[in-house]
């Protein structure tokens, strides 16, 4: 179990150890966890000696993971994304990718070392973005992920494939290409996953390639409308693709929910565009430290939760929101400020709505 601190520990440390029993006993799927976000710093450290006896570590290498040691603060969300290039230093080969995609599964998957019987979560769909480096194509890196991932049972790992919004039409195209290929040839790509700095980008290209993954019988999640600063027409057309999850959507407009989500109220209007349902990534920690919301009181897991409307429950990076599926489900059952203040049984049926949303369903069939 990863060290955890900010507003999930104070969450979990204010829960009786009934409650912690209770919630480290619940079934929670983990389906919104970036692979190089989720690397434990005892890992990042270990990755750093071994970097440094082959070439120095660039002084913006060393600070990120002293900052990542020592804990990071945001400003806003756009200072979250210059974390990646350091990280990113250190996971540059296909052992370095092994080892940290061995660590990340082993923190989700395996029973914490702390003695607890329960893994932090009973399934986990990690996602992670292709990297072509010196020492790989993308095909590798994903070959790399995949024989770990596999390592676990279909009950319990998959894998989901990112393209990040910089890419280029032919990057994007590559990546769901590869996606599809390996799906077809029995590797276990369950999804497609559109993710990075909100702020870069044009998603209007980005839709053939996504319909198309959808076609091939991948799911597909979109981190949409994680920023005040995109656009309906951003959010448009994402949703156009009809994505079966949704990352934050944050900022995703009253009318938007409208239009395209079936069991949410439209004002004057008997036209449901899609009428479907999907549900929403909710990633606690991530949006109160990235700053997106002001607080639990005012974040829009409310809103979904009054509507009914599906949700899971993820960490996002708890590498540096140093927090743990444990930690976010704390903060569904702790009082206010510190949590929501939810009952066990709505608790226990967020943590089912996670499972439901699985894109492998392992547990239905
Ligand atoms: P990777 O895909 O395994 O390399 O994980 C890190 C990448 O995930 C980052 O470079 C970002 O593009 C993306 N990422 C991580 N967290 C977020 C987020 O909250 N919003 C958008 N993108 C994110
Ligand atoms: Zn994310």
């Amino acid at each position: 179990m990863p060290e955890i601190a900010g507003p999930a520990a104070a969450a979990l440390s204010s829960l009786c150890p009934d409650d912690v029993i209770f919630l480290r006993s619940l079934p929670k799927a983990e389906l919104h966890a970036h692979l190089n976000g989720s690397i434990p710093i005892k890992t990042i450290l270990e990755l750093a000696q071994e970097h440094s006896h082959y070439s120095a570590l660039t002084p913006e290498v060393a600070e990120t993971i002293e900052r990542l040691r020592s804990g990071v603060i945001l400003n806003e969300i756009f200072d979250f994304f210059p974390l990646f290039p350091a990280i990113y230093a250190l996971t540059s080969t296909p052992e370095a990718v092994a080892i940290s995609t061995r660590a990340v599964l082993q923190s989700f998957l395996n029973p914490a070392s702390d003695g607890a019987e329960n893994p932090q979560c009973a399934y986990l769909e990690l996602r992670t973005t292709p990297r072509a480096t010196k020492y790989m194509m993308r095909e590798r890196y994903l070959t790399v992920v995949l024989d770990e991932i596999e390592m676990y049972p279909a009950t319990q790992a998959a894998l989901i494939v990112s393209v990040d919004r910089r890419m280029s039409d032919l990057d994007v195209e590559e990546c769901v290409r590869l996606a599809i290929e390996m799906k077809n040839n029995g590797r276990r790509v369950v999804g497609i996953d559109v993710c990075g700095n909100p702020r870069k980008g044009d998603m209007q290209p980005f839709t053939r390639h996504l319909s198309r993954a959808k076609g091939a019988g991948l799911g597909l999640t979109v981190h949409i409308a994680e920023s005040t600063e995109n656009t309906t027409e951003d959010s448009l057309a994402l949703l156009s693709c009809r994505p079966d999850r949704l990352g934050h959507a944050t900022f995703l407009s009253d009318e938007l929910k409208a239009l395209f989500f079936a069991d949410i109220p439209q004002p004057g209007t008997e036209c449901s565009l899609l009428s479907e349902c999907p549900c929403i990534e909710i990633c606690l920690s991530s949006n109160l430290l990235c700053k997106t919301v002001a607080s639990l009181d005012a974040h829009h897991i409310r809103y979904y939760l009054k509507n009914d409307h599906p949700i899971v429950i993820c960490t996002d990076d708890t590498l540096p929101f140093r927090t743990s599926c444990l930690g976010e489900y704390a903060m569904l059952l702790a009082q206010p400020p510190l949590g929501l203040g939810l009952s066990r049984d709505d608790v226990a049926r967020v943590a089912r709505m996670g499972m439901d949303a699985a894109f492998l369903r392992p547990h239905h069939d």
